[in-house]
């Protein structure tokens, strides 16, 4: 378990897993991110999610606000295939928990995980360009514009927007 200010990062549990099913059921929270989620899938993807921090110790985690327990959605760091050479830092919050600063919370912690712990030496963030509130987050985490590419995920082709930030920007050198 890890925490910051107002969060607690940790694998997901059954009991987050109605609360994930609605969040990947909402339109506003799936736009960007391939779309609205069957509950088997949700439950698979929280399932995959375990799997791969116990197996890299790296991934996603679950975000709870340490105030009362409440499951507000998940983030943390992932490889994909479009940044091979490092690691992306991503983040997907329930629509009633947006404007809060909590996913820049969660994330701020990632990037300093990716940095002291894990070494990196650089962190990207990748989005579909017309996500404003995405690259919001990028921005007020010190990321800076680097460049867009037209990437393919899960078969659909789409404008990507990418930021990134290096351990000495971030502070970390
Ligand atoms: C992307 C996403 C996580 C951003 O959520 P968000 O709530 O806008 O971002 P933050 O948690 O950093 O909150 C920032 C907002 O909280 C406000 N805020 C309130 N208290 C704050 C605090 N203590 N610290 C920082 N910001 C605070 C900020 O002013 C800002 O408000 P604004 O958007 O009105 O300017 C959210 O929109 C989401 O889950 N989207 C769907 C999934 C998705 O697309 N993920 C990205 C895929 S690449």
């Amino acid at each position: 378990m890890r925490t910051t200010e107002r969060l607690i990062l940790r694998p997901f549990q059954d009991s987050d897993l109605d609360a994930w099913a609605a969040l990947n059921a909402d339109p506003d929270v799936m736009r960007y991110v391939g779309g609205p989620l069957t509950r088997a899938d949700s439950d698979r993807e929280a399932a995959g999610i375990n799997r791969q921090w116990e197996a890299e110790h790296f991934g996603f985690l679950a975000i709870e606000r340490m105030s009362d327990g409440v499951f507000l959605g998940a983030g943390g760091l992932s490889r994909e295939p479009w940044t091979p050479d490092t690691l992306e830092v991503g983040w997907r919050l329930a629509r009633e928990h947006w404007g809060h600063g909590y996913a820049t919370e969660a994330a701020a912690h990632w990037l300093a995980y990716g940095f002291n712990e894990l070494g990196l030496t650089r962190i990207v963030s990748v989005t579909d360009t017309p996500n404003e509130r995405s690259i919001a987050v990028m921005r007020r985490l010190g990321m800076t514009f680097e460049r867009t590419a037209d990437l393919e995920a899960d078969g659909e082709r789409f404008n990507a927007t990418i930021y990134s930030v290096t351990a000495e920007a971030f502070g970390m050198i």
